[in-house]
């Protein structure tokens, strides 16, 4: 059988391309958004293109955090069973500390964080009855430094990832793999707007790369590795002045 992959935040940018990706690489699909119309879309534009792919859509708030098992279950019922589980849903509304912004900063970390945890929680439960199972984070090259008028989205992909550490450390010896992905930019409507974005790469690019990192289970990674891998350690030393003018 082939394996599984539920994606959350499938219905735009890198979950929508991942979609496509896997498709082609013979995964069976669990494609998850709020935008179910945009994943019927997806889900019939797939099956045109790899007409044996077997695909499952389904709405999911990761802020309506009770219901995600719920939602996990119809995809186990409607797919077989689940073997990655990859927490991609997230928003970036890029505000600043202290303008009357809160309610954003609010909803950043209720979604990236707090949504992805509640993802991975209710993924890990039914990772450790099935007995095996893998979790895919995203997190973002925002995650090595705190930058200005973003403060939330970094503490969000910062939370996360620290929080995915923890896990791997708590799953070890239990045949559940934990990878951590950290995206520089990569071409979608979550930044199109921004005027500056260093070392971009197109959607179908970064899909091809996140799938090949998934399929190589690693611990964790920058998309693309190189250059942010080393731009990501530069981040952390830069000084403050430096950062200042990135904002
Ligand atoms: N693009 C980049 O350069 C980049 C860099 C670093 C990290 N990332 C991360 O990559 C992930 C995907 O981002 P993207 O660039 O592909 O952005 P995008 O095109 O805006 O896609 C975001 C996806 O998240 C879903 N989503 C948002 N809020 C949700 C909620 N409450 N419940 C369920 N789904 C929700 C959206 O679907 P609905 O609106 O239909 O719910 C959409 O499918 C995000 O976590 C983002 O922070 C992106």
């Amino acid at each position: 059988m082939a394996d599984s992959i539920l994606i959350t935040g499938a219905s735009s940018g890198i979950g929508k391309a991942l979609a496509f990706e896997m498709a082609q690489r013979g995964y069976t699909l669990g494609l998850a958004a709020r935008r179910e119309d945009e994943l019927e879309t997806i889900q019939k534009q797939i099956r045109e293109k790899h007409p044996s792919t077997k695909i499952a859509v389904r709405h999911l708030d990761v802020t309506a955090y009770e219901t995600i098992p719920e939602v996990l279950a119809y995809f186990t019922s409607a797919l077989g069973c689940i073997d990655i589980v990859m927490v991609n849903a997230g928003i970036g509304l890029g505000e600043k500390v202290g303008r009357g912004k809160f309610d954003q900063a609010r909803r950043t970390i209720e979604t990236n964080m707090i949504g992805a945890m509640a993802t991975v929680d209710a993924a890990v439960q039914y990772f450790l009855n099935q007995g095996k199972g893998h979790i895919v984070g995203v997190s973002s090259v925002a995650a090595f430094r705190g930058m200005p008028g973003n403060a939330s989205y970094s503490a969000s992909k910062a939370g996360f990832a620290v929080y995915l550490e923890a896990l791997r450390a708590e799953v070890y010896k239990k045949n559940i793999h934990v990878t951590v992905l950290y995206p520089g930019y990569i071409d979608t409507p979550l930044n199109n707007m921004i005027s500056s974005r260093p070392f971009l790469i197109s959607v179908e690019k970064g899909a091809s790369i996140i799938a090949d990192l998934i399929e190589k289970k690693v611990k964790s990674s920058t998309v693309p590795v190189f250059p942010w891998n080393i731009v990501g350690k530069l981040l952390k030393l830069l000084p403050t002045s430096v950062i200042a003018k990135m904002g």
